[in-house]
């Protein structure tokens, strides 16, 4: 296959795609040219879905330089829409998590960064396996709308500093081209991949500020620290290439994030965050990434001002209005959040007891992660459709004290047919042991890029 392309600055002499391939199977790097060339033929449909398959493969086998990660970067963000919000009279900043079991810091982060008076335009994604995604969390809220236009996204930009969207068709279309073939190809697991993939969607929204949240532990894709660290400083570096800046905090995923796991569960925990309440590691997950926020935003001078902002933002009510706003604009019942009983309710629950005395030495996060997707919480095929209602509500944590006879978690569900299966998975997934267990990890393990 020839192809020419038309990235900017780019002038090309005849490619064949074939001989990409070849280059990259045998551990050759290839030049922005060439990546430029591959991606925008993922983009338009004019390189057939093997030979991009057969790429992605060599790409995960021999790996990228920084380089090379940093053109794929460039050649997917260009491959559509870059969103200019530059006449905006604050900074735009944005959080992106890679995502976990419980794990739903962006409906409190963003509230909090836009009423103290940044611009926050987040696009988001659905769950992916066993973790959550904040697409589907917020249309756990009747009426909220995630998909908007761009013109849409850029409205309720203005009109709330804060716009909760998904991935449009203009917004890194060669990403949705790659991704939709990883999925399928065994080929998601590649650090230059999800960099690319990530960086790209959200450089497309125009930001100048980036805080990362890559989860390490059992819950998260990289279960390993330094396959966590590897990343964060990939992300972080290749961010810091295109001109943001940029920092990422490796945070605990050994245990879900505050108590509840489920779509409507964990809105409703956010709004209790909202309101000055909530589980301590959630709360203290918020506060932190809001204060980084606010700190890349140059809304405040250090990361310490930052915090005491956010803090000024949840106790004033002012993160909970904002938030209110978000949901009125994006077509939500915006009832929900004076009267959370408005959100979706499993009509039936069922509670998981320990069978003995001692502490809970260890959850196994990602079994609870499936076990609330099994309930229905998530998907297991692509079309699946999800019940935003039902999920778990966890008792004990890691380092709690238990009786016998205890309850462990509580199961909300609906439909009973896997009732059974999810339960006998949770029942597995709590480690109780006669000794206290030794002092956790902190919650915030390293900070990479600062
Ligand atoms: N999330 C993304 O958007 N892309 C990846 O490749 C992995 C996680």
């Amino acid at each position: 296959m020839l192809l020419g392309g038309n990235l900017p600055g780019l002038m090309r002499p005849l490619l064949r795609v074939v001989d990409l391939i070849r280059k990259k199977r045998d551990g050759g790097e290839l030049t922005r040219e060439e990546i430029a060339f591959l991606v925008e033929g993922a983009a338009r449909g004019t390189v057939p879905d093997y030979q991009l398959a057969a790429w992605l493969m060599a790409v995960v086998c021999r790996g990228m330089t920084r380089a090379e990660t940093a053109s794929l970067t460039e050649a997917m963000l260009h491959s559509g829409d870059v969103m200019d919000f530059s006449a905006l009279p604050a900074a735009k900043v944005d959080k992106h998590s890679t995502g976990g079991v419980g794990d739903k810091t962006s409906l409190v982060v963003a509230p909090i960064v836009a009423a103290a008076g940044l611009y926050v335009p987040m696009i988001s994604g659905r769950g992916l396996g066993h973790t959550g995604g904040t697409l589907d969390k917020l249309e756990s809220i009747p009426g909220f709308r995630v998909n908007l236009s761009l013109k849409e996204f850029r409205e309720a930009l203005i009109a709330c500093r804060c716009a909760l969207g998904g991935q449009t068709p203009e917004i890194a279309p060669a990403d949705k081209k790659l991704y939709a073939l990883r999925d399928v190809t065994g080929t998601i697991e590649s650090p230059t991949l999800i960099c690319a993939s990530i960086m790209s969607k959200k450089l497309a929204e125009g930001i100048d500020a980036l805080v990362l949240d890559v989860k390490t532990g059992d819950g998260a894709f990289m279960k390993k620290e330094q396959d966590a660290i590897a990343l964060a400083e990939l992300l972080a570096d290749t961010g810091k290439q295109m001109g943001k800046r940029v920092v990422a905090l490796i945070t605990d995923m050994d245990q879900p994030l505050g108590k509840t796991i489920g779509n409507a569960l964990e809105v409703q925990e956010c709004l209790e965050v909202m309101n000055g309440d909530g589980p301590e590691d959630l709360r203290e997950l918020c506060l932190e990434l809001s204060a980084w926020m606010l700190f890349l935003g140059k809304r405040v001078r250090d990361v310490a001002a930052g915090r005491k902002l956010a803090q000024e933002m949840v106790a004033s009510g002012q993160a909970r209005d904002t938030f209110r706003r978000v949901v009125q604009q994006q077509g939500g019942d915006e009832r929900v959040v004076d009267d959370p009983s408005r959100l979706p309710r499993a009509r039936r629950m069922e509670t998981v007891r320990s069978k003995q005395n001692g502490f809970v030495a260890r959850i196994a996060c990602e079994r609870v992660g499936v076990a609330s997707l099994i309930l229905g919480g998530g998907r297991e095929k692509q079309d699946d459709v999800i019940d935003p209602a039902v999920g778990i509500v966890l008792e004990k944590k890691v380092g709690d004290a238990v009786k016998s006879g205890d309850s462990l978690c509580t199961v909300h569900y609906n439909a009973g047919a896997r009732l059974q299966e999810a339960m006998a998975m949770l029942e597995g997934s709590f480690v109780i042991r006669v000794e206290p267990p030794p002092p956790r990890t902190p919650l915030i393990r390293k900070i990479v890029g600062a």
